[in-house]
């Protein structure tokens, strides 16, 4: 179990809290969803938990211990925002080996099956996947690394209306082996995602009823 106590963070550069007194548990293989408006912080809460910037107050607990910003960059696998955008291999196999020396084919086609890619040609380049589909490459990208809890910063942005119920079910399928956490200003797509919901406010967590 992840437990978030207290959390608050101000950028440097920032006048205001960002993240104000953020108190949050996420149980292992539990879809958490976090909405809340363009500007309420949801992004910068996913930075502090997945180790990308530390809080100036509270404590990040994993299975019962504080644990810092490395480890918490081992635990989590982070889908940024369009990660399509950020795409740095020529090939899609190229993509998803990409930053190891050497890695078992057997490894990748099993996180490809995970996402629903098996059949994709891994010589073709990222860019002739639809966009639906290269949201399931940048997810593989992070599962090759065997994080434990997996974080999406708004995962339907952007996608027509047949690919986004494509992420939905990506999303449930991935809950059978880790603990999701997504961020999202459209809450009504994942209505019956999960009955963890939050709402950030201006930096303030509060649980959503129902
Ligand atoms: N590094 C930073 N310096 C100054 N302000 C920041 C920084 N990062 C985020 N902010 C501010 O924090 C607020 C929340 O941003 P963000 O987490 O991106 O919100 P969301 O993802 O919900 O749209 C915004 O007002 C943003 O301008
Ligand atoms: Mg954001």
């Amino acid at each position: 179990m992840l437990e978030l106590e207290n959390i608050t963070y101000q950028p440097q550069t920032g006048r205001k809290k960002v993240l104000d007194n953020i108190n949050l548990k996420i149980n292992e293989n539990e879809i958490i969803l976090i909405c809340g408006n363009s500007g309420s912080g949801k992004t910068t809460l996913l930075e502090v938990i997945s180790g990308l910037t530390n809080p100036q107050r509270g404590r990040i607990i994993w299975k019962n211990q504080i644990i810092n910003s490395r480890k918490r960059r081992w635990l989590c696998g982070m889908v940024f925002q369009f990660p399509e955008r950020f795409f740095l291999g020529a090939t899609i196999g190229k993509e998803l080996k990409f930053g190891y020396k050497s890695i078992k084919d057997i490894r990748i086609r099993n996180v490809l099956k995970k996402v629903g890619l098996s059949t994709i040609n891994l010589t073709a380049p990222p860019d002739k996947l639809s966009g639906g589909q290269q949201r399931r490459l940048a997810v593989a990208v992070q599962l090759l690394r065997n994080p434990n809890i997996i974080l999406l910063d708004e995962p339907t942005a952007g996608l027509d209306w047949s690919m986004k119920n494509d992420v939905k079910e990506l999303i449930l399928g991935l809950s059978s082996e880790n603990s999701i956490i997504v961020v999202t200003h459209e809450p009504e797509l994942f209505q019956d995602l999960t009955s963890k919901k939050f709402l950030l406010t201006e930096g303030k967590l509060e649980i959503l009823g129902g």
